[in-house]
């Protein structure tokens, strides 16, 4: 039974992984605290992480009915992230794991976010399953990433963003459009009622031939728009099809590289986690190339697609059955962890 902690960003999670299995994924999400300042606050993140993280743990511990002594290894994210988030889940773990005797495993946030797409079935009752070798699409408002998993614990980065976020581009965009915090939900959702087709923006680096993506000039490119048309933000369906229009940018970007890189490689399988994996035009374009490439997609369900301890818990799993060593009570974090 391993416990295991996630507090890279602005949630705090624990979960409880067990055989594959897991039991309980509590996930406290800090969304709210930060609206008001239009993105994460570090020094807020960290001291909610610390009012937060034995509320979590004893909700989920209690939730799974499973005591302390129960626990044979205890697991955190190690990074990368916001240094002292980091720090707040990962030194809690390992006083943990010091206290009741147990290794501790210090997780990759990315590496974790792999297995992500891997844990199927409702929530509570969800199970990893096996991979089969897949390129992976990691999309958040920290990270893009595509990756190349030839196995379990066997990865290599094909390519990633040369400046902002996939997620970062959506929530600069509705920034523009003094839309909500975080924008990349409420574009979403304007987009779906707007039409793809009626303003053309950059598709950067889609016909590169390399595998890294690059989102600011997307964005600046909305910016002179805006200028260019001071009347839009007055309009709501222009406004709506200026999200549907931008959206499809860079869904396409992402959808059409990870299909090209899966072609490219000979691999049978597409997968995608991170916040941004709950854009429904992104999941429909992926579903649309992959369908007509015939290759397999594995989407992470909703819950799993934003930060949670349920990917860390499995991943450590999957660490210990193949016999990886457990950390050093005093391994430092890493806030800037590249993923090898
Ligand atoms: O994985 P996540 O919760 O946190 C990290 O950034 O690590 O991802 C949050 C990002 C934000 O940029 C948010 O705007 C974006 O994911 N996001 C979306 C959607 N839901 C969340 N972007 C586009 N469409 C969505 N439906
Ligand atoms: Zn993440």
């Amino acid at each position: 039974m391993i416990l295991a902690i996630e507090s890279s960003c602005d949630e705090t999670s624990v979960a409880l992984v067990h055989d594959g299995r897991v039991l309980a994924n509590r996930v406290s999400s800090q969304i709210r605290l930060h609206a008001e300042y239009g993105g994460v606050v570090p020094e807020l993140a960290t001291r909610e992480h610390l009012r937060n993280l034995i509320p979590v743990a004893r909700a989920a511990m209690e939730s799974a009915g499973v005591r302390p002594e129960a626990l044979s290894a205890i697991a955190a994210t190690r990074g990368p992230g916001l240094p002292a988030a980091l720090l707040a889940g990962f030194t809690s773990a390992a006083g943990l794991a010091y206290a009741l005797d147990r290794p501790l495993y210090g997780i990759h946030h990315h590496e974790a976010h792999l297995y992500s797409p891997w844990i199927w079935g409702e929530p509570l009752s969800a199970q990893f399953q096996e991979f089969e070798p897949h390129v992976s699409l990691i999309v958040s408002g920290g990270h893009t990433l595509l990756v190349h998993v030839r196995g379990e614990l066997d990865h290599a980065v094909l390519g990633g963003t040369l400046d902002d976020a996939a997620g970062e581009c959506f929530d600069k965009v509705s920034k523009l459009l003094q839309l909500p915090y975080p924008g990349g939900p409420v574009l979403d959702r304007l987009a779906g009622e707007g039409d793809p087709t009626a303003y053309v923006f950059p598709r950067p680096m889609l016909t590169d031939p390399g595998w890294d993506f690059s989102f600011s000039g997307l964005k600046t490119s909305v910016r002179y728009f805006l200028e260019k048309h001071p009347g839009l933000a007055d309009d709501p369906l222009a406004i709506r099809n200026l999200c549907a229009s931008v959206q499809a940018a860079i869904v396409e970007v992402l959808s059409a590289k990870a299909v090209r890189a899966a072609k490219h490689l000979g691999v049978g399988c597409v997968t995608a986690s991170g916040g941004v994996t709950c854009n429904r035009g992104l999941r429909a374009e992926l579903e649309r190339r992959c369908k007509r490439w015939g290759l397999r997609l594995r989407l992470a369900d909703r819950t799993l697609c934003t930060d949670n301890a349920a990917m860390i818990g499995v991943l450590a799993e999957r660490k210990q059955k193949a016999g990886v060593a457990p950390d050093d009570y005093s391994a430092p974090t890493q806030p800037g962890w590249g993923l090898g």
